[in-house]
């Protein structure tokens, strides 16, 4: 079985239940999935993909409290497996999302699901985009 682990930072709850779609997504693809925040991410060998969830932050960044020391721990073992970006913002125009995707390129991580972005809290269209992005990580 497909192993998946969604990993995210949520400050209000937005990129939250863009991850809860995601898992099940997932899981009704038949895989099987841990949703993890931060704290919780230790070693991420077993996982085939990974669904990574940050909102916009800073001025158009990543949490870097939380969030970005746990995506520098695991980004070394990232390149070979599945990996999707996802995450919420407000006033921006995705410029963080965009950022990020840059980021992973240079890391060698290639994305294997086109991004999810919600603004603010996701509508039905992006609470649909995000659980089809969890079954395309798990194909
Ligand atoms: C400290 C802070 C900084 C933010 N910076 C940006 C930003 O640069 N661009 C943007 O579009 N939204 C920004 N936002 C808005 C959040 O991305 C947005 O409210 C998002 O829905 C929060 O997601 P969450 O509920 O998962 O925490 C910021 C919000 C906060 C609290």
């Amino acid at each position: 079985m497909n192993k998946l682990a969604v990993l995210y930072w949520s400050g209000t709850g937005n990129t939250q239940t863009m991850a809860e779609a995601v898992a099940e997504g997932a899981k009704e693809a038949g895989a099987d999935v841990s949703l993890l925040t931060c704290a919780e991410v230790k070693d991420i060998s077993a996982f085939d993909a990974v669904a990574l969830g940050c909102p916009a932050m800073g001025a158009e960044e990543l949490e870097d409290s939380e969030f970005l020391p746990m995506l520098e721990s695991i980004e070394p073992t990232l390149p070979g497996k599945k990996v999707a970006l996802f995450g919420s913002y407000g006033w921006g125009d995705g410029e963080w999302m965009r950022t990020w995707e840059a980021r992973c390129e240079e890391k060698g991580i290639t994305l294997s699901a086109a991004s999810v972005m919600a603004n603010e809290a996701p509508d039905d269209d992006a609470t649909a985009a995000c659980r089809a992005l969890g079954a395309e990580l798990v194909k």
